[in-house]
């Protein structure tokens, strides 16, 4: 496994692999990997020839009151669990490399940015979209690979390259939980063992959210209500608890077609989101199935 700390030797790397016909599978991710990670190296691995993951927390995304300083870090098992999992390249710039001078130039996805995370951090999704195009052109993928777990942060990475006409297939890979249910994100480091056992809670909320649209509840208001209930019993401060079409990021108010159900809550210092997308249609069909398997007795009989 190689490790490649420049833009142009990365690149001089990119071209010699695609000349030779490789496809290059990219995990962009800022290190402190954990399973979540993991899985999707194991797909990239799975479905392409070489495969880069770029470590590299990203100054642009933080605003100057979030974590950029205390964003946990730690090269040496980031290093061993790459080559565990058959990496290829380690890209892993430093700041210098990335912003070498004064940096003008952003891309900035509109609108579906202004929802949910954006609504707090306003200029996160700007300088992700800015890092992940320079990824790009830097790694030149012939597919890159996103978690579920940022839906927000995926969504917005489809819609880039869809406008700007980037040659590359994006995978969004699902959530990787811990055991009982907590989303797994390098940021569960700031919980303390209090606020861990509590965080839960999250998780549980979208079950619960789940559980009663396929119950058959239809209004966003009432899903919200009760998800707010559950995590109002815990120190956990709700930033959001939305419910939006899940396509586009738009309010609903009678849910419909495929769902977005999303928080961000913080616990102590740790800022955590989550998420589920229900398909309702999928969800009345499941209720039908629950019922026939409740009521299997009766219908043996008819
Ligand atoms: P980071 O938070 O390190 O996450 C890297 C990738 O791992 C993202 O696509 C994220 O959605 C995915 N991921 C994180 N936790 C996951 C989990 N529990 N299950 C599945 N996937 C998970 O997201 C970023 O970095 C940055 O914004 C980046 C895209 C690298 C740009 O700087």
């Amino acid at each position: 496994m190689k490790v490649i700390k420049t833009v142009a030797e990365m690149q001089q790397y990119a071209n010699e692999a695609r000349l030779a016909g490789k496809k290059i599978g990219l995990v962009p991710t800022m290190g402190y990997l954990h399973e979540g990670h993991m899985s999707l190296v194991d797909k990239a691995r799975f479905e392409n020839s070489v495969v880069v993951v770029s470590i590299f927390v990203n100054p642009t995304q933080f605003a100057p009151n979030e974590d950029l300083a205390a964003y946990p870090k730690d090269f040496e098992a980031d290093r061993k669990k790459c080559q565990e999992a058959s990496v290829d390249v380690i890209f892993y710039p430093d700041e210098k490399e990335m912003y070498p001078n004064i940096h003008l130039t952003w891309v900035d996805v509109d609108v579906i940015t202004k929802k949910l995370c954006g609504k707090t951090r306003p200029t996160h999704f700007r300088g992700v979209a800015t890092v992940v195009a320079k990824l790009f052109n830097i790694i030149k993928p012939n597919k890159a690979y996103f978690g579920q777990k940022d839906y927000q942060q995926s969504l917005v990475i489809i819609k880039m390259v869809k406008d700007l006409n980037f040659d590359v297939k994006i995978v969004t890979c699902p959530i990787v939980r811990e055991k009982d249910g907590l989303a797994m994100s390098s940021r569960n480091k700031y919980l303390s063992s209090d606020e861990r056992k509590e965080a839960v809670v999250l998780y549980q909320s979208l079950e619960r959210a789940k559980w009663i649209i396929t119950e058959g509840e239809k209004r966003a208001a009432t899903i919200k209500f009760e998800m707010k209930q559950m995590i109002q019993k815990t120190s956990g401060e709700i930033e959001y608890i939305e419910v939006l079409n899940a396509k586009n990021l738009d309010n609903l108010d009678i849910i419909k077609g495929k769902v977005l159900v999303a928080l961000a809550v913080k616990f102590g210092k740790a800022r955590l989101i989550d998420n589920i997308v229900i398909d309702t249609d999928m969800s009345e069909t499941q209720s039908v199935s629950e019922y026939v398997k409740k009521h299997r007795g009766i219908f043996n009989e008819l």
